[in-house]
C-alpha cells in the first residue's frame, strides 16, 4: 500500500414551455409562450427537500464509474487491482494476470450490471485494469470504455448493450496513448474524442477513421498543467453548438475546434483563479438549452465547488483546507462572455452535478475539506442541493434531505429514466478497506428522488403513451407526443425534453445534456389525453448521435422517460 500510495503521490503532482390553457382556449391558437420557471413556480413551493431510498447494501464492487445504457442497466466498474471485491465473477471464472499488481489471479469480479427495473445486479469482467478510466455511448446504444492503468492504460472495452448476457470485450491498443483521467465526448459524427489523461497533453478519437489518424497535441493542457499538482485531469469537455469543444481545465477554458486543431476563443480565468479539475475536484454541467426554429440561443456553463489552490498539498500533510462555495456560470454563446459568480449554501469538493429532467442541477455527494486523492477529504456532505438556474441569482440553491452514507473520492451518481438518481461508490483507499479507515469503502447503492417524485405530484404528472419506447427519430422532424395526466386539471408550461445517458465518475458526468425541444400547443385529443408537437434537434451539433431519455414536463413534474434513438 505505500508503495502504491507514493505512486499516486509523487506522480500526481428548456424552457420554451409551449403554455396553454387548456380551458377555456384550448384551440387556441395565441398559446402564450412562458419562459423559465420562477420561484413561484409548483416545484419550489412544495418545499423541496426529495427523498433517498436505500437499494443494495452491497453491488459486489465500489461504483467507481457509471454509465446508464438505453436497455435501463447500469454498467458500472471500479478496478482491479486493489485485492477481491465482494462478489464473485460469473460461473466460477477467474482472471490470472501476471502483469496485476496485487493479485496475479482474482476470482472476484471488478464491474457489475446493475438491472435498475429489477433492482439486480450481475457480475461482469474485465480483463484489465479499467481504474480512472473514461467512456461514453455509441450512436447504438454500446459503451465504449477507454484506458485506464497498468495493462489497460491504452485498452478499449466494448459492452454491447444488445444481448442479455454479454460480457465486456476488449480491444487492445484500441488507443494510441495510456488514458488515465481523460475526459471523453460523443462526435457530432458519433465517433468519440478522447482528451488529455495524466501527462497525456493531446486527445485522440475512437474509432480511428484511417491509419494515419493518431493523437493531436493540445497546447492548453500543458498550459493549465500545474507541473506539482496535475490540476488540469478529467477536464470539463461539453459540445458547443456549434460543433465545437468547450474544454475547461484548472481554472480556465478554450472553445476548441478539434477538426483543425485550433483555438477558437479563450475564455476569462474563472474569478479567484482557483482550481476546478482533479484533485481539486469540482464538478460542471452544460445548462438546459432550449431549441428555438432550429437554433440554441444561449449556451451556458456552471461550474461549482473545487477545492483551493495548495489543497492536495496540505492536503497530505494533514491539513484540509475548506472546499470552494462559489460556482461559476458564463453563457459561452456570448460574443464576449463573462463567468458570474454565485455561492453554494456550503463548500464542497468532489461534488456531483446531475441534470434533472425539469431543468434543475442537482449538486450531491462529496465533502466539504480537503481533497480527492486517497485519504484526502474530509467532512462528507450529506445534503445535496438543487440549483434552479431560472431563478433570479441568489435564490437559486435549494437544500435537500440528507443522506447517511459519506460518498467521498470515487463516489457516482447518475440520472435514470424514471427521474430517480442512483448514487453509488466511496473507496478513498486503494484497497477494499471496510474497517480501521475514517470513510470505509461503499459498496452500497442508494437513489436520490428529487421532489417531483413525491405523490402529491402524481395528480398532475404526464405519462407518454406514444412515442412507444426505443423509437427512431430524425434531426430537426416534428414528432408528436401523446400523454395522459391523471386528474382533470388546466395544463401549463408543458415541454418536451430530450436528456443524454451520461458516463459518471470523479465528480463528473461525460456527455451530459439536457435539450429543451421548440413545441407547439398541447391539445387535447381524449379524456385526459393531450398530443404535443415537438421538433427533434436540427442536428448532430446540437444533439450528437445515439440514444436519449425523453420526457414530458408538466409544471416542472416530468413524466417517466421513454428511450430515443436519433
Ligand atoms: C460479501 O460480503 C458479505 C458480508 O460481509 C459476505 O457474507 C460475503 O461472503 C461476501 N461475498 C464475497 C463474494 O466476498
Ligand atoms: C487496507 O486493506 C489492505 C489490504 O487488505 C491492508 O493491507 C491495509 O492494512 C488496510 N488498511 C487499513 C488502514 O486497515
Ligand atoms: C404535428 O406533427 C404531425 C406530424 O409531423 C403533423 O402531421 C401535424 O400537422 C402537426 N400538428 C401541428 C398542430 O403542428
Amino acid at each position: 500500500m505505500a508503495s502504491s500510495q507514493l505512486i499516486i503521490f509523487s506522480s500526481s503532482f428548456l424552457y420554451l414551455f409551449f403554455t396553454t390553457s387548456l380551458y377555456p382556449t384550448a384551440t387556441s391558437a395565441a398559446a402564450t409562450y412562458s419562459s423559465y420557471p420562477t420561484a413561484t413556480s409548483a416545484a419550489a413551493t412544495n418545499g423541496g427537500g426529495g427523498s433517498w431510498t436505500f437499494l443494495q447494501k452491497s453491488i459486489g464492487i465500489s461504483a467507481m464509474h457509471m454509465q446508464l445504457l438505453p436497455n435501463d442497466r447500469v454498467i458500472i466498474f471500479d478496478r482491479t487491482d486493489f485485492g477481491t471485491s465482494n462478489i464473485s465473477l460469473p460461473d466460477g471464472k477467474c482472471r490470472e494476470d501476471p502483469h496485476e499488481r496485487v493479485l496475479k489471479r482474482d476470482c472476484t469480479a471488478h464491474s457489475v450490471e446493475y438491472d435498475v427495473v429489477l433492482n439486480t445486479i450481475r457480475p461482469l469482467m474485465v480483463l484489465t485494469d479499467v481504474w480512472c478510466s473514461s467512456g461514453a455511448l455509441t450512436p447504438d446504444g454500446s459503451l465504449v470504455q477507454t484506458g485506464g492503468f497498468n495493462d489497460g492504460e491504452r485498452v478499449v472495452r466494448v459492452f454491447d448493450k444488445s444481448c442479455g448476457k454479454c460480457d465486456w470485450k476488449e480491444i487492445p491498443s484500441g488507443l494510441v496513448n495510456r488514458r488515465w483521467y481523460a475526459t471523453n465526448h460523443v462526435l457530432p459524427d458519433g465517433r468519440q474524442i478522447v482528451i488529455g489523461g495524466r501527462r497525456q497533453f493531446n486527445y485522440e478519437f475512437y474509432p480511428k477513421t484511417t491509419s494515419s489518424d493518431k493523437a493531436y497535441s493540445l497546447a492548453f493542457l500543458v498550459q493549465t498543467n500545474d507541473p506539482v499538482i496535475e490540476n488540469n485531469l478529467y477536464p470539463f469537455v461539453f459540445l458547443n453548438t456549434d460543433g465545437n469543444f468547450f474544454i475547461f481545465a484548472n481554472n480556465r477554458a478554450i472553445l476548441f475546434d478539434y477538426s483543425r486543431n485550433q483555438v477558437l476563443k479563450t475564455f476569462p480565468e474563472i474569478p479567484g483563479g482557483e482550481p476546478r479539475n482533479y484533485p481539486s475536484t469540482g464538478s460542471g454541467v452544460l445548462l438546459p438549452m432550449r431549441v428555438v426554429q432550429g437554433k440554441v440561443a444561449v449556451v451556458e456553463v456552471l461550474i461549482c465547488g473545487g477545492a483551493p489552490k495548495g489543497a492536495f498539498v496540505n492536503a497530505n500533510n494533514g491539513k484540509f483546507d475548506a472546499a470552494l462555495k462559489s460556482c461559476g456560470r458564463i453563457k459561452i454563446s456570448d460574443p464576449e462572455p463573462k463567468w458570474v459568480m454565485e455561492n453554494m449554501p456550503s463548500g464542497r469538493v468532489m461534488g456531483d452535478m446531475v441534470l434533472l429532467p425539469n431543468g434543475e442541477v442537482l449538486i450531491i455527494n462529496g465533502g466539504s475539506s480537503g481533497t480527492a486523492g486517497w485519504e484526502l477529504g474530509r467532512n462528507p456532505v450529506f445534503n445535496p442541493v438543487i440549483y434552479r438556474p431560472n431563478n433570479a441569482i441568489n435564490s437559486r440553491f435549494v437544500v435537500q434531505k440528507p443522506s447517511t452514507i459519506p460518498r467521498m473520492y470515487h463516489s457516482t451518481a447518475i440520472l435514470v429514466r424514471d427521474g430517480r438518481v442512483l448514487i453509488g461508490g466511496s473507496n478513498p483507499h486503494t484497497y477494499y478497506n471496510f474497517t480501521n479507515v475514517l470513510f470505509p469503502t461503499e459498496l452500497s447503492l442508494e437513489a436520490f428522488s428529487p421532489s417531483y417524485l413525491d405523490p402529491g405530484s402524481s395528480k398532475i404528472r404526464p405519462k407518454i403513451i406514444s412515442p412507444v419506447t426505443q423509437t427512431k427519430i430524425q434531426y430537426g422532424k416534428q414528432i408528436v407526443v401523446r400523454f395522459t395526466v391523471q386528474n382533470q386539471v388546466v395544463l401549463n408550461r408543458i415541454s418536451v425534453i430530450m436528456v443524454a445517458p451520461s458516463f459518471n465518475t470523479h465528480s463528473f458526468s461525460m456527455n451530459q445534456r439536457l435539450l429543451v425541444l421548440d413545441g407547439g400547443n398541447t391539445r387535447s385529443v381524449g379524456k385526459l389525453t393531450y398530443e404535443v408537437n415537438a421538433t427533434t434537434p436540427p442536428s448532430g451539433h446540437i444533439a450528437p448521435p445515439g440514444y436519449y431519455m425523453l420526457f414530458v414536463v408538466h409544471q416542472d413534474i416530468p413524466s417517466e422517460g421513454i428511450w430515443v434513438v436519433i
